[in-house]
């Protein structure tokens, strides 16, 4: 194991004979060896092992059986263990944000952002602990009274993917565990650290509350993760990955028509028209575009220049891509650090070399720097026409964004709205109508509409998600709770009558 690695783990309290498999405490593991590759030296930081899928199913086995008593925990009580891991996290906040940069490669700041997000979501839950709560709802039946209420769901399943390693865990297990459920967890397979650190948080958390086995880990590969999803038992399954894969769970969960929630790729676009704040575009262009590498779910992948501001945006974004600092994502001043693996570097020159073939002109960055590790530059490209330039359809999760010219707002909405996904959108103008048009029902189709600021970099209180091939889920803020547990509709009868409703009129009556 690298030094900097074992020594963020004991600051974190991870046990040297931890395993992949937890579920009230570390269980042996005996599944494939999960590596830890550090994306700054292409080398191996660790290797952890994996569960076998019945070592899985004898997590969910567990994480039933306390379900049992912690859906009767009032939801307050169930809120003191939200409460202890926020505490843990902040104490922790340092070590956790570097294991994060270390294992998944984004830059120091962003690793602390990280795990600042999961405290956020933590305080919020906390707060929902004791905000869980339905309607009472007028009866038409004289002495009734109707009653909506929510209650916990089971066992669920959070599946997450390595570029939010720990937060997008948070969003949900905080949830999770408020509304009563006991969760699930499997990791992305590239960050078993960040995984490991956040249960051994976890434990103690739960330690103080007799809490153990509320929130477990499964880690593994595929097979874990269809045996999860498969899984009767298990209500829910949250999963943030690849439309891909995303089809994948949706078609295993609806087969057994359990729920799931999903979160996949995002194709995400800026407007910018011409009575935008110029400085403004550049810098939240710059840092949607190649903060975290281009691998966020958010990341600005598109952006649409009205013709007068064209060509200057044009040529301040080229300047800041080309003087943007790449390397070690935990050295000071350093704004992209590599990307995660080889594969993304592939992807990377991929959709590069469509991009060429499909008439764009690549205008800053471009290359693959030679040195280890896994690192290229970010790239801007002027594009031709959207509708004839397919790679800017597809989700690469690298550094490239494409520049289109737009005549004016309408022509940018129509070809924001385009494409497959739908999670994040952003305009940048002065003009209240304009904001208004892309904010309405015939404006942009995404889960996240923003108004002169970026798409990249949501708050926890808001819902998150987006719809069509993104998966139509929500996570985080607003009442995305109530997507962990089930309603029930109650009508109470106050009185010696028993009237139907409709005013349906049944023999003697
Ligand atoms: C993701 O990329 O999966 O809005 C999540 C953002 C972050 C979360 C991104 N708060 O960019």
């Amino acid at each position: 194991m690298s030094k900097k690695s074992e020594e963020l783990l004991s600051r974190l309290g991870v046990p040297k004979e931890a395993t992949g498999a937890h579920a009230g405490e570390w269980l042996s593991a005996s599944g494939e060896l999960q590596a830890s590759l550090d994306p700054t030296s292409g080398e191996t930081l660790a290797e952890v092992r994996g569960c076998t899928p019945s070592e899985a199913r004898a997590v969910v086995d567990r994480a039933a059986a306390r379900f049992l008593e912690w859906r009767m925990r009032p939801a307050p009580k169930r809120g003191e263990l939200v409460r202890r891991l926020g505490e843990l996290l902040r104490e922790h906040k340092v070590a956790l944000g570097e294991l994060v940069s270390l294992e998944m490669g984004k830059i120091r700041a962003e690793g602390l952002g990280e795990v600042q997000e999961m405290i956020d979501v933590c305080d919020f839950a906390v707060g929902l602990s004791r905000q869980l709560h339905g309607l009472t709802i007028a009866s038409e039946r004289p002495q009734h009274r109707m009653i909506e209420q929510w209650h916990p769901l089971g066992p669920v399943a959070v599946i997450t993917a390595f570029n939010f390693p720990v937060a997008v865990w948070a969003w949900n297990a905080a949830l999770a565990a408020v509304a009563g459920d006991t969760c699930v967890w499997k990791p992305s397979p590239r960050t078993p650290l960040a995984s490991l650190a956040v249960q051994a948080l976890c434990n103690r958390a739960a330690d103080a509350e007799d809490a153990r086995g509320v929130l477990s880990l499964a880690m593994g590969g595929a097979d874990v993760g269809v045996s999860i999803t498969e899984d009767p038992r298990v209500p829910l399954v949250s999963f943030t990955g690849s439309v891909a894969v995303g089809r994948d769970v949706a078609v295993r969960v609806a087969k057994r028509l359990g729920r799931s929630i999903l979160e996949l790729g995002g194709n995400n676009a800026v407007i910018a028209l011409d009575d935008a704040d110029v400085e403004m575009v550049v810098r939240a262009v710059t840092f949607g575009a190649v903060g975290t590498t281009g691998q966020r779910c958010t990341s600005t992948r598109r952006l649409f220049l009205q013709r007068g501001i064209a060509r200057s945006v044009t040529e301040r974004l080229s300047a800041a891509f080309r003087s943007v600092p790449i390397g070690d994502p935990l050295a000071d001043g350093t704004l992209v650090g590599p990307l995660v693996g080889s594969s993304s570097v592939r992807a990377y020159r991929a959709a590069l070399e469509k991009a060429v073939a499909q008439g764009g002109e690549i205008v800053a960055g471009g290359r693959v720097l030679e040195r280890p590790g896994f690192f290229v530059e970010p790239a801007l490209v002027r594009a031709p026409r959207h509708d004839a330039f397919p790679i800017a359809w597809e989700e690469t999760f690298a550094p490239i964004l494409y520049v289109f010219e737009v005549a004016d707002l309408d022509e940018a909405i129509a070809a924001q709205n385009a494409v497959p996904q739908g999670l994040s959108s952003a305009l940048f103008t002065d003009s209240v109508r304009a904001s208004e048009r892309f904010l309405s029902a015939a404006g942009s189709d995404c889960g996240i509409a923003n108004i002169n600021l970026g798409t990249s970099g949501a708050e926890i209180g808001g819902a998150f998600g987006g719809e069509k091939e993104t998966g139509g889920g929500r996570e985080s803020g607003s009442d995305a709770w109530k997507g962990y547990m089930r309603r029930q509709t109650c009508t109470v009868n106050g009185g010696k009558d028993l009237p139907l409703a409709q005013g349906v009129a049944f023999g003697g009556g």
